[in-house]
């Protein structure tokens, strides 16, 4: 898969050299490429902003870089209709759905806004590009787009067959059964006077995954009871 990130913060995107998704580049299943949004101004100053149209507070990224830009990214990868990803507060949020989906997408081009936001016409014409998403970390606010595009970036690396080495430890996480996932425990078995549930030294391999079912069950009825479904035969 290939994603291009653009950014006037380049070196947000360095950690992401590291770890599995460092190593995914190395072998060629990860195909990175971060560019600075600056590289595509015109002027002696490398202006990316200015003052919005009917004022209010703050700067407006100008268009011109950005239609530079995408244009030479979009043409430097062929035939490849991208997707292209504007994180935004004002976006449909982000899940592992999301995350799934886009994994399957050849090139992911991510464009993060700064400022009080991106000259709408961009997001127009990058729709003429390619598939445009608006999406959101979740309801608060960042600084800009970097973060969240890290985020997404590592959310969707993962899931490319090869990136993680035991694809069983994809199924078994939080989320990806639409619960979240069961406690785990290692050695010791007891610890500052406290013991590893009974059931998990049993070695009745049945019983430990209804136990972790139960358990999944139980943690995101406390947590997180938004993600369970809907009883329908309640008549309240
Ligand atoms: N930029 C600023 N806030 C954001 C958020 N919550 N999600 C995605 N991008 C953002």
């Amino acid at each position: 898969m290939r994603i291009d990130v653009l950014s006037i913060f380049p070196s947000y995107f360095d950690g992401l050299t590291l770890s599995l998704l460092g190593k995914a580049q190395q072998s060629g299943i990860l195909d990175l490429r971060v560019r600075d949004l600056r590289e595509w101004a015109f002027d002696r100053h490398r202006t990316v902003d200015d003052t919005p149209y009917g004022g209010g507070a703050g700067m407006v990224m100008k268009p011109e870089p950005w239609g530079a830009a995408l244009d030479e990214i979009v043409e430097s990868a062929g035939p490849v209709r991208p997707t292209i990803i504007f994180p935004s507060p004002a976006g449909e949020v982000f899940t592992q759905k999301t995350a799934r989906e886009l994994a399957n997408r050849e090139h992911l081009i991510f464009g993060c806004g700064r400022y009080e936001g991106i000259d709408e016409r961009v997001f127009e014409y990058a729709a003429e590009l390619g598939e445009v998403r608006l999406i959101s970390l979740g309801d608060y606010v960042l600084n800009g787009g970097e973060v969240a595009t890290m985020a997404m970036v590592e959310a969707i690396g993962r899931l490319i067959p090869g990136v993680v080495g035991n694809p069983e430890s994809l199924v078994e996480e939080s989320h990806e059964d639409g619960l979240l996932e069961y406690p785990s425990y290692t050695k010791p078995a007891s610890w500052r006077e406290r013991a590893v549930p009974e059931m998990l030294l049993s070695g009745n391999h049945g019983a430990i995954a209804t136990w972790r079912r139960e358990q999944q069950l139980e943690r995101t009825r406390e947590r997180r009871p938004d993600l369970l479904p809907k009883d329908d035969s309640r008549q309240d």
